[in-house]
């Protein structure tokens, strides 16, 4: 895993963007992952000006969804889908059918899990995954401990995530559950970058840069997968710069 840091958030969601832009350019049909989240705000932001402007076409592209919280669709504000549409999907005028959710709405959740892990199949892999990292050192809603070769499932969720998932709305919510890709799915897209800001993270991400590797920090086991970045600000690496 390569640990890249930049100056500040904006250079850092302009590091993504590129690459963003030089896989789609390659390969005009990626299939690409994007979490939810604050952290890949600023590179939606970036993502949206660059096709209104026609420097990027993510038209052929397939998007799939990360996760979702149990119980909620595009229509609950602080969803994963109710991000990723409003910021991303509806102002860069993506298709419907190029969009893979979860519907975690769903009445048979463990079938929903199959049905996403064969179109992740169907499609030929995932080219690009993108991660934010949770406070615990989870990789989309796979929380310390999860088995690292699990593909789709459902979790219930840790306490951290419980707390910390608050800020996506406005009124306090019960999260219990969640729908996740696996770490299985993370382990095998052919390109993943986790991206991380703010100093509130940098006790997380010396952990995940210099801990043990172990699925108690899920993010560690980047460190095993042979195409990975690990992107930072300076807040968020302040505690691995102290160091050196
Ligand atoms: P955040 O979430 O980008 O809102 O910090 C990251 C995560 O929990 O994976």
């Amino acid at each position: 895993m390569n640990i890249a840091i930049e100056q500040n958030y904006q250079k850092l969601s302009d590091k993504i963007t590129n690459e963003v832009l030089d896989i789609v350019k390659q390969k005009p049909e990626a299939v690409l992952c994007f979490p939810s989240g604050d952290t890949p705000l600023g590179l939606f932001n970036n993502l949206v000006s660059l096709q209104r402007n026609k420097k990027i076409d993510l038209s052929g592209c397939s998007f799939v969804g990360l996760d979702e919280w149990v119980g909620m669709d595009e229509n609950d504000e602080g969803s994963c889908k109710y991000t990723l549409y409003r910021k991303l999907f509806i102002p860069c005028g993506i298709e419907k059918e190029k969009i893979h959710f979860f519907d975690a709405k769903a009445a048979d959740l463990r079938l929903e899990c199959e049905r996403i892990d064969s179109i992740i199949s169907a499609l030929g892999g995932i080219d690009l995954m993108i991660l934010g990292i949770g406070m615990n050192g989870h990789l989309g809603l796979n929380e310390p401990g999860t088995d690292a070769k699990l593909l789709s499932h459902v979790v219930s969720l840790d306490m951290v995530t419980r707390h910390v998932g608050q800020k996506y709305f406005h009124d306090p919510v019960r999260l219990e559950s969640g729908i996740t890709l696996g770490l299985g799915h993370i382990m095998q897209s052919r390109r993943v970058i986790a991206m991380v800001s703010g100093n509130h993270k940098s006790t997380i991400v010396k952990e995940v840069a210099e801990g043990e590797i172990s699925n108690r920090v899920p993010a560690s086991l980047l460190r095993n997968h042979p195409n990975a970045s690990l992107c930072l600000d300076r807040e968020a690496a302040m505690q691995i710069l102290k160091n050196q």
